[in-house]
């Protein structure tokens, strides 16, 4: 089979670098890749949001099967547009894709099935919203409505804080149109879980829970990320727990974008945060998630074409997942300055020493080849991921090796799955009690 991944990034690569183990592939594509993937799948420079491009390439190449990375073109409306010329493709429909590409839109639906989430308000008159705030309680969030590349969300701890955010998205349009809107909901407090469902539209299939770091800097300090490092397994969830939030979010959510006539195919991603009143949904996405792809999808031990198939085939309803005991963490290196400004064409040092080291994978994220060179093209440059016999190995193995890769003002958070260590000792002294 012919396959084609379409996106740029770190979770691309682990697609690719997944993809490429099974035995269904015959040549792998990559629109527009990186660095990393150019060596595994040829890499052809037609940018993610190109749909007619995208199109065009995958009739001409004999494409049976595309994946969508990036959550834009699924907002877009690339899946419409692929079916309408019958190719076959993996991701949420336009309508379904609202799920992400509209926060209101998703709000209302879970206020609609009933799935636990922050109380909220949304506006999309700045007079209106202001007069809301002045009654409010402190701290609240204020979220864009559309898609803002993770920079969207704002946590306001008074009202100064919040007329600016207001000021900032509705007015001076920061965001564009994805700000002709917004939502103000309660701020949440608790550990947040990503969780990821493949879904043919009725059936569905949870992979194991994960958890990303989205500050930037270590103790969940400074601002929000696209995501720093993520573990999986995490401690945080017991099969129990999960159970719960496959009752109350996931299947929900299945359940009434079927009803109401926009089934999900694709990845579901949930955004969880664990409060002491249970698990409160923050989030959907309508795609992998980036980090935590790299650590989930490594663990992961079926054929994913198969389970991409099985998706738009709606097949899903026979397929166990079998999962790698072992723990995986991974170390996202970024440009010094990221999430702000920072400088690309910086040389990447050091790739080439883990390539036989079965317990060590480096996904690209924003690189790029030079010459003979590879360079930084992108404010997260690598994920850096190990596999341990426990998570305490797998952190030790991954801060031993991430020292080894070098480009000039390199970033990486020092505590990626500490959490995962205290978390679980302490579950453990409960365990003991
Ligand atoms: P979202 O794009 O809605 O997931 O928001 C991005 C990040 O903002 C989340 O991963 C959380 O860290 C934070 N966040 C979003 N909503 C809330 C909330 N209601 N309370 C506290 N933090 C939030
Ligand atoms: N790591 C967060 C995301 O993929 O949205």
């Amino acid at each position: 089979m012919n396959i084609l991944i379409i996106g740029s990034g770190g979770r691309e690569h682990v697609l690719a670098w997944k993809v490429k183990k099974s035995p269904l592939i015959e040549k792998l594509y990559c629109a527009p890749g990186n660095a990393g993937i150019s060596e595994i799948a040829e890499c052809v420079d037609i940018e993610a949001n190109d749909i007619e491009g995208l199109v065009k390439f995958a009739k001409k190449n004999k494409i049976n099967l595309t994946i969508v990375g990036p959550e834009a073109p699924l907002v877009d409306g690339i899946v419409d547009r692929f079916e309408k010329e019958k190719l076959m493709v993996f991701g949420p429909s336009q309508a379904a894709a609202r799920l992400e590409g509209s926060k209101v839109f998703a709000k209302e639906f879970m206020q609609r099935c009933n799935i636990p989430t922050a109380q909220f308000r949304a506006f999309e008159d700045p007079s209106k919203a202001r007069e809301f705030i002045q009654k409010a309680h402190f701290p609240l969030v204020i979220k864009a409505d559309g898609l803002a590349a993770g920079k969207g969300v704002i946590v306001c701890k008074d009202i100064k804080e919040a007329d600016a955010a207001i000021s900032r998205i509705m007015e001076e349009k920061v965001f564009k149109e994805a700000g002709e809107k917004i939502i103000i909901e309660e701020c949440l407090v608790g550990e947040e879980v990503s969780i990821l469902a493949i879904s043919d539209g009725e059936n569905y299939v949870i992979l194991q829970p994960s958890q990303d770091h989205k500050r930037i800097f270590d103790d969940d300090l400074g601002p929000n990320t696209g995501g720093m490092g993520a573990y999986c397994p995490t401690p945080l969830l017991d099969e129990v727990s999960l159970k719960k939030i496959e009752a109350r979010v996931i299947e929900p959510a299945i359940r009434g974008m079927r009803r109401e006539g926009m089934p999900f195919k694709g990845v579901l991603y949930a955004g969880l945060m664990m409060t002491e009143e249970g698990p409160m949904t923050l989030e959907f996405n309508v795609r992998f998630g980036d980090p935590e792809s790299q650590v989930v999808l490594p663990r992961l031990k079926n054929d994913l074409v198969e389970l991409m198939f099985a998706s738009c085939e709606e097949r899903l309803n026979d397929i166990q997942l079998i999962w790698d005991k072992r723990a995986c963490v991974t170390v996202v290196m970024s440009s010094g300055g990221y999430p702000g400004e920072y400088e690309s064409g910086k040389e990447i040092k050091g790739l080439d020493q883990f390539k036989k080291d079965e317990n060590t994978i480096i996904f690209h994220a924003g690189t790029k080849s030079e010459g003979d060179k590879v360079v930084t093209a992108g404010g997260r440059v690598l994920a850096m991921t190990c596999f341990g016999k426990t998570m305490e190995k797998a952190i030790e193995d991954v801060y031993k090796k991430i020292e080894k890769i070098k480009f000039e003002r390199c970033f990486f958070r020092r505590d990626i799955g500490a959490k995962a260590l205290i978390i679980g000792h302490r579950s453990q002294a409960a365990g003991h009690r």
